[in-house]
């Protein structure tokens, strides 16, 4: 299969894409959190391809794209009115919703949970594609499964030519992490991942919120979890990931003294200068989450390489973006964290 590459300024690439939607096809569609690997979330045959091309476990569940928060009722029941304040406040955006499913979806795509997760993309030419679908898109992050997401058409080329028909580029995305993922099922709303909307103005318009365990720690691959994705090895590199935590002095002493050749750096733009003779690749300034964000899975993808042994990563301290940053970086590292500051 020639896969094809169409600008999402071009007139027609949204009907083309819709029409490989409606025909049961795969395409890439550009978010602004990262690129998704869309199919009619309808269709078993179409999500069953999104699995296979993947190679996305089949107990991992797909979030279900709408056009608008109006499209909600037609796969979801017992909506609560705090997903509509929700939708009012951030959609479209980067929030997901977790509702109790309506029968409409098929278990392939809610991997036969009584849950469906629902989220409206700030992406105009990903809107039209589902409205004219007229079909919602169901969509993982568009990255072969365990690696770094998609956050450029290229990205999405390099991991799936010949294996889908159409990526739309939309250019970088401009989040860069994954949607936030709110459950709405319990009694109280649980934040089962973070990301471009923040845990504080999740609770600005909740009131509340549960931060599930999954958020932060490492999550054993049996354990019965709400976000089945949480507990999968994710984002990583081929090298081994060490996030170095502490003072921006402490960290760089303390990478100068285990640096070997053929490691890498992976570091804020501020400290570039601090680690000249260790090949350092900076992802953004720590003075502005929204560029570590934005800058991220690109920068682990460039160090997705075999010739590289060790990654020493900084990472971001605080809420907002950063709590989302945190998050994937944790994981990319498999939740191994040196305190710069205990090793004298
Ligand atoms: O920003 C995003 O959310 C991107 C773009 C393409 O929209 N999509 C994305 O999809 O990140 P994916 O499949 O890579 O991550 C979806 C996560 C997984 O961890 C999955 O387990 C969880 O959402 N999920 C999906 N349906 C769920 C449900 N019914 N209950 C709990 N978690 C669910
Ligand atoms: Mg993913």
């Amino acid at each position: 299969m020639q896969t094809q590459i169409l600008s999402a300024n071009k007139a027609d690439t949204a009907a083309t894409a819709a029409q490989i939607i409606k025909d049961g096809g795969l395409v890439a569609i550009p978010t602004e959190t990262v690129y998704g690997l869309g199919a009619d979330g309808l269709n078993e045959a179409a999500v069953a391809k999104i699995f296979a091309v993947k190679g996305r476990p089949q107990d991992n569940p797909l979030i279900l794209h709408v056009a608008g928060a109006e499209e909600i009722e037609k796969f979801c029941h017992d909506i609560p009115a705090s997903a509509y304040a929700l939708a009012d406040a951030f959609w479209p955006g980067p929030l997901t919703m977790v509702l109790p499913a309506r029968d409409t979806v098929p278990k392939c795509t809610t991997a036969g949970l009584p849950t469906v997760a629902v989220r409206c993309p700030d992406c105009d030419v990903t809107r039209q594609i589902i409205r004219l679908a007229g079909v919602p898109i169901a969509a993982p992050s568009a990255n072969i499964s365990g690696k770094p997401s998609t956050t450029t058409a290229q990205h999405v080329l390099h991991d799936h030519d010949g294996k889908i028909e159409l990526i739309v580029d939309g250019g970088p995305c401009r989040v860069g992490v994954e949607s936030t993922i709110v459950d709405l099922t319990e009694e109280r709303p649980r934040l089962l991942r973070p990301g471009g909307i923040t845990p504080e103005q999740l609770i600005a318009v909740l009131g509340d919120l549960v931060v599930d365990k999954a958020v932060t720690a490492q999550i054993d691959k049996d354990a019965v979890v709400k976000a089945p994705g949480m507990k999968y090895k994710h984002y990583a590199p081929q090298s081994e990931v060490i996030i170095v935590a502490g003072s921006r002095e402490k960290a760089a002493a303390y990478i100068h003294r285990h640096f070997q050749p053929g490691d890498r750096v992976l570091c804020f733009e501020e400290e570039l200068p601090l680690y000249t003779n260790c090949n350092p690749l900076s992802y953004g300034k720590e003075s502005d989450a929204s560029t570590l964000s934005a800058g991220l899975f690109a920068a682990l993808r460039k160090l997705d390489d075999p010739g590289i042994s060790k990654v020493y990563a900084r990472c971001p301290e605080g809420g907002g973006v950063a709590y989302a940053v945190q998050n994937r970086l944790k994981k990319a590292a498999g939740f191994r964290i040196i305190n710069g500051e205990d090793e004298l």
